[in-house]
């Protein structure tokens, strides 16, 4: 089990003020102070509803009781999603003995209209949130040394992951990759650095680290006989080949999926995922079940 703060903790429905907003390329790293909640486990995210207060517009007349309506119908109008959406608790910010949970950080890819809203947000705004959801966390197994293997916006977990390694003393070491240098979350490769941890870094074009996958410059490393435990959280091609070289080097990996996410309370099925037949022979819910997963109870697509 990993120290306070970083143990799990059910959800709550609170406010949390936006302390600091950085924007970068695609990226947006919220600073929270939450009032709901005082530890999460690494791994665990939160339900953003920020959007709240800007409801659908409605237009023409107001439907009857028990008419049914389609979905597409344009009588409800709205810029805004009605959804909340899922993101990963980021860096824990702690209070100077280390324990006590003051905030944490988001990192927002912009992809789709509630993260190209969440672009206009300002320092000082309060915004609900919902969490820290998810059933399973990452956990430590007791192997000597660990590896986090974090892909564009999946590095965002793997942050208080490394904080709660090194709070234990567990050699920790990074693996980055991304398409190019800008698509590095804002401040992710600094803030590993302070928590001790050692960083290689690959891009597709080269354009900082070694030039290719992330999965090139695991190989040798995983190839050694030495105890890891294997942390991967980034893009599903990413995480397949990640899944194959730690099965082929007979090392344990543990994954926290990033995937669309509707209800996100374990009703529509939109997250499923399928594990293997022989753990288990019904879909898995990313919201509910996860997201953090036995890589090699998964099946890849
Ligand atoms: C447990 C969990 C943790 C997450 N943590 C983070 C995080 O820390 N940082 C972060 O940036 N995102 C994270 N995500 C993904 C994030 O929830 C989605 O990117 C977000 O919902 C997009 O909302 P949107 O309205 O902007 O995009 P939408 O308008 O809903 O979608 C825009 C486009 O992006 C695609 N898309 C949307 N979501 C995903 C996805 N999850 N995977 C692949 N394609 C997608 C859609 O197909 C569409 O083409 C997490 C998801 C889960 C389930
Ligand atoms: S998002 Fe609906 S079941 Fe997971």
């Amino acid at each position: 089990m990993f120290p306070v703060p970083f143990t799990h903790t059910s959800p709550s429905i609170s406010r949390a003020t936006l302390t600091q907003v950085i924007r970068r390329d695609s990226f947006l790293r919220f600073t929270l102070s939450p009032s709901g909640f005082s530890s999460f486990q690494p791994g665990q995210f939160v339900r953003l509803q920020g959007w709240e207060g800007e409801e659908p517009t409605y237009v023409g007349d107001l439907p009857k009781p028990g008419q049914t309506l389609p979905l597409s119908d344009p009588f409800l109008q709205s810029p805004y999603p009605l959804l909340g959406r899922s993101f990963s608790i980021s860096l824990a910010r702690l209070d100077e003995t280390g324990t006590a949970l003051l905030g944490f950080d988001l990192i927002v890819r912009v992809v789709g209209v509630a993260t190209q809203h969440m672009e206009q947000y300002q320092e000082g705004r309060e915004i609900l949130i919902i969490g820290p959801l998810g059933k399973t966390g990452f956990t430590w197994n007791g192997n000597s040394e660990a590896i986090l293997a974090g892909g564009g916006a999946g590095i965002a977990p793997l942050l208080p992951l490394a904080q709660a390694l090194r709070r234990m003393d567990i050699p920790t070491q990074a693996f980055l990759g991304s398409r190019t240098e800008g698509e590095f979350p804002p401040s992710s490769r600094e803030n590993l650095e302070k928590i001790g941890v050692e960083l290689h870094l690959t891009t597709e074009d080269g354009s900082t680290g070694s030039k290719g996958l992330i999965t090139d410059i695991l190989e040798a490393p995983l190839g050694t006989p030495k105890d890891y435990e294997v942390y991967g959280c980034g893009p599903e091609g990413m995480l397949r080949s990640l899944c194959s070289l730690c099965d082929k080097h007979r090392k344990p990996l543990q994954v926290s999926l990033e995937s669309m996410t509707a209800c996100g309370i374990g009703a529509c099925l939109g997250c499923a995922v399928l594990p293997k037949s022989d753990t288990q022979n019904h879909p898995l819910k990313v919201c509910i079940d996860g997201p953090v997963f036995q890589g090699s109870h998964l099946q890849w697509p």
